[in-house]
């Protein structure tokens, strides 16, 4: 079952060289292994997109040993920080260049079906033999010069035939959110799914495995959906396969949805300061929600989203329903008085969004031109015209900053100008 199959070790010798944080990791590595004869293997992600000719920076090495002594012993001679998980027996670092998780080499079991797995210390093939796909079974013998890569029998033929496999029938029963990975893979690596994977995931689909699966697990298969460049085609794949209903029943995507999402990546919108700092998960849920406003509630309630998110939802729904009616003689103060309690994230939805050249507009000119319009006068201004505190000072504030709005009033002279005539006219 376990086979050594890739040899471009001195390839990867060179790629690891080149990135010295790594590489000075993995030397230690091999260090631990001189002296106890623990060996480590780098797993995963990572060696399938090897092989693909992409680079992941982000590293899962399988340890044949004990990890805790591992850990004591990279800490003291690399001086790295480290996180420990006690119950699947991980440690991650984070280096220069990205992230390391340790991962102790494992078989699992599953109390029930859809249980977080109770993990059992094993070897390699154990821990590879316990995975989700063949095209994942691969490893990096990293205490074998050169470097080899080795996997199952598979795992290889099935790279190269761009086929995405489970590697036995109980793979979803097991873990249904291998479901959304699967669809998450074929899309990402453009790959086809083998025929019995195929008929796997129909029959786990019609048996409703993820309802033994939490709502926080499906929203972070979501979250790592909507990461991927290709999120609507894979939205599109669970909808074909009936796996939409956990996520959202009768979820909507038209067609300008895609776009959206699309357009979102290379957006750049100078006049909304900041977007760096938008989520982009929340961005792309806000988006998804602009087309299915009817049911955004039910989705903030499946997953038990913040309530800043769902202050969101409530702000996007409420807007796009206002701007239904708006003309386009608008004044400014009425379209300051529209946007600014939205937050930005909205407002770039549905700038988005909106096939409405006049809400397009209305953003634009509110950002550009009120969103950062104070007033000029304040409440002792009024005082010192003889206006005490209460509703018509509120009022004649209110009218003030209107008149700056509109244009009406163009600075401090004219605004004391107008509240004299006003006040006198009273
Ligand atoms: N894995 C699994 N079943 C899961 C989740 C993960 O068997 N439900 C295994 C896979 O072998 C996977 C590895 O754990 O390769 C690491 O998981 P993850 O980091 O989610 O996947 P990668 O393939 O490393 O990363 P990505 O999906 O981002 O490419």
């Amino acid at each position: 079952m376990f086979c050594s199959i890739i040899e471009n070790g001195a390839q990867l010798t060179a790629w690891m060289k080149s990135h010295t944080g790594l590489y000075d990791f993995v030397k230690a590595l091999q260090d631990i292994h001189e002296e106890t004869d623990y060996r480590f293997y780098i797993v995963g992600g990572f060696v399938r997109d090897w092989v693909l000719g992409g680079h992941s920076m982000d590293l899962d090495i399988a340890v044949e040993g004990d990890i805790r002594k591992v850990m004591a012993s990279l800490s003291e001679s690399c001086e790295l920080e480290y996180t420990y998980y006690e119950r699947f027996k991980t440690a991650t670092f984070i280096l220069t260049e990205g992230t390391v998780d340790l991962v102790t080499c494992r078989s699992e079991s599953y109390s029930f079906d859809g249980a977080l797995p109770t993990v059992f210390s094993g070897n390699i093939e154990d821990d590879l033999a316990r995975r989700d796909f063949s095209v994942n079974a691969l490893a990096i013998d990293l205490c074998q010069e050169p470097w080899k890569i080795c996997g199952l029998d598979a795992s290889v033929s099935d790279l190269e035939r761009k086929t995405i496999r489970v590697l036995h029938n109980r793979s979803f029963q097991e873990d249904p959110t291998r479901l959304f990975r699967a669809v998450r893979y074929k899309n990402r690596l453009g790959f086809t799914y083998e025929a019995v994977t195929l008929d796997l995931i129909h029959q786990a689909v019609e048996k409703g495995y993820l309802r033994n699966i939490s709502a926080d697990r499906i929203l972070q298969e979501l979250s790592k959906i909507l990461k991927e460049g290709k999120s609507f085609d894979i939205l599109e794949d669970l909808v074909a396969l009936g796996i939409d209903k956990w996520i959202l029943p009768d979820l909507q995507l038209p067609q300008v949805l895609k776009r959206a999402l699309k357009n979102m990546e290379g957006l750049e919108l100078t006049f909304i300061e900041d977007t760096e700092s938008f989520d982009p998960v929340e961005l792309r849920m806000l988006t998804i929600l602009y087309y299915n406003t009817d049911r955004a509630w039910r989705f903030v309630e499946r997953f038990r989203l913040s309530r800043r998110f769902a202050n969101m939802i409530e702000d996007l729904t409420t807007l796009v329903d206002q701007v239904k009616s708006i003309q386009s003689s608008i004044q400014n103060a009425e379209v300051y008085h529209l946007l600014h309690k939205v937050p930005d994230e909205v407002l770039f939805v549905l700038y988005l969004c909106t096939d409405h050249m006049l809400v397009k507009n209305i953003i634009e000119r509110y950002y550009i031109k009120l969103k950062d319009q104070k007033n000029v006068i304040s409440g002792n201004d009024l005082k010192e015209l003889g206006v005490s505190s209460g509703p018509q000072m509120r009022t004649l504030l209110s009218k003030v900053f209107k008149g700056l709005l509109n244009g009406e009033i163009n600075d401090r002279t004219e605004a004391l100008e107008y509240l004299n005539r006003y006040i006198e006219k009273d």
